[in-house]
């Protein structure tokens, strides 16, 4: 029996900033931006848009009433989160209506953490093939405004449903992990804005993905001969290339300079998506594996494809899949790609002032959204320190409130 991503989806905040025009403001040549650092927009998020209803939106359209019935838990891989207590997946297992005797747990270190919540899920349904879980990543990427990082924030999520005999991706119980202590990327709880040593943290990932790989070789040759493409944690596109050239600089086993090649031919498409999107931490590495499902003219089934899995701090992880027959009929393409070339662009100055709006941290009740003009899920109001959404319906207009405590 077979276990892994039976359902994937995404979903992006309504607003993106051209990186050119960014590129302009800070008086950089947009090069550096577009092809130096290899991303083109950014997706911003306004404030009713946070992290659980990203996430809510991503998962909606994966669910149909049964999977609510059959999913035990609800994982949240996030580095955004606003409670220390309260975990973001118990507002989504209400959202979704997931059926009442379900964990509901939130995932943490850094990007990885989306991968942990998947091993888990994994396993977990290796133990109980019957049954499902519903993986989310959702995240708001920060760093200060004109700071070198600017150019490399996104907003976004990733849901996925994970289940025995799935349709898109088998994963392998047969995964490398590692941890090391590091500093090169951390964001103390007093922070909205993100600690980084950016050329430390792009150092690190380059000396533990090409660590894992050699150890990789070592434990399974066979494997990293059948492996078709290597999807990354891409905080900006160029990062997962690198890593590749490290490989191939500093390994000189002759089937690791043979694969380099096709891995180096197939990246391009494992990064289309991010280029638009950003940065979106804990989902990045799922983005990428979007990407590569939409775009890869040269997959087939039972393509083995890995997974590079990053979080600063520092913890990675390589996993191995096994693409499914058929697996394009279970994506709905058209509606990922729309909901891209919908969004609205933002000037800089108004992408400036949505980064410095944010939510009072007081008892009153401020409605963070009246009425929102796209259908789906968004943050309402908080009231008492607690947060409300509300879900637009889709269709038929007008909008109908379906869940206001
Ligand atoms: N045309 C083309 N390329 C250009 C260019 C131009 N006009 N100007 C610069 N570049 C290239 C540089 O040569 C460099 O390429 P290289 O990385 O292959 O050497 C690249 O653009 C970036 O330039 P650099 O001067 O290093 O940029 P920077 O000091 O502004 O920092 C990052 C870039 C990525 C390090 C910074 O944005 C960052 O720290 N981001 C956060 C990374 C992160 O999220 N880490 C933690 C999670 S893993």
């Amino acid at each position: 029996m077979s276990v892994g991503i039976d359902r994937i989806n995404f979903y992006v905040p309504r607003f993106y900033l051209d990186l050119r025009e960014l590129a302009q403001a800070r008086q950089q040549d947009p090069d550096k931006y577009t092809i130096g650092i290899g991303q083109d927009q950014m997706a911003i998020a306004p404030l009713e848009q946070d992290i659980i209803a990203m996430a809510a939106n991503a998962a909606y359209p994966l669910l149909e009433e049964d999977d609510k019935d059959l999913i035990d838990m609800v994982l949240f891989a996030t580095e955004t989160s606003f409670d220390f207590s309260k975990a973001a997946a118990v507002y989504l297992h209400d959202l979704l209506g997931i059926q009442p005797y379900a964990r509901a747990v939130e995932f943490k270190e850094a990007c990885y953490a989306g991968t942990a919540a998947l091993q888990m899920a994994c396993d977990y349904v290796r133990l109980r093939p019957e049954r499902k879980v519903l993986v989310l990543t959702s995240d708001i990427s920060r760093y200060g405004l004109s700071s070198s990082g600017e150019v490399t924030q996104g907003a976004g999520a990733v849901a996925f449903v994970v289940s025995a005999n799935p349709s898109i991706l088998a994963i392998s119980s047969q995964s490398l992990a590692y941890t090391s202590n590091q500093f090169d990327f951390w964001r103390p709880y007093y922070r909205r804005e993100a600690l980084v040593d950016g050329k430390f943290s792009n150092q690190l990932y380059q000396d533990i993905f090409v660590r894992l790989m050699g150890q990789f070789l070592n434990i399974d040759r066979e494997t990293i001969a059948e492996l078709e493409t290597i999807h990354f944690h891409l905080p900006y596109s160029k990062m997962g290339m690198k890593a590749l050239k490290a490989l191939r600089d500093q390994n000189s086993d002759s089937l690791i300079q043979e694969k380099v090649d096709l891995w180096l031919e197939r990246y391009p498409q494992t990064t289309y998506l991010g280029r638009r999107v950003g940065n979106i931490y804990t989902g990045s590495l799922y983005l990428s594996l979007i990407s590569s499902l939409i775009y890869q003219e040269s997959f087939e089934p039972s393509h083995k494809l890995a997974l590079f899995s990053y979080g600063s701090g520092a913890v990675a992880e390589l996993l191995i899949g096994e693409l499914q027959d058929g697996y394009q009929k279970h994506l709905d393409i058209e509606s990922m790609l729309d909901q891209l070339d919908q969004r609205q662009a933002l000037t800089v100055a108004q992408y400036e002032q949505l980064y410095q709006e944010s939510i009072p941290v007081t008892e009153d009740e401020f409605i963070v959204c009246q009425q929102a003009t796209e259908p789906g899920f968004y943050l309402h109001r908080v009231d008492g320190h607690r947060r409300f959404y509300i879900f637009n319906k889709i269709n038929p207009n007008p909008k109908t409130e379906i869940r206001v405590e």
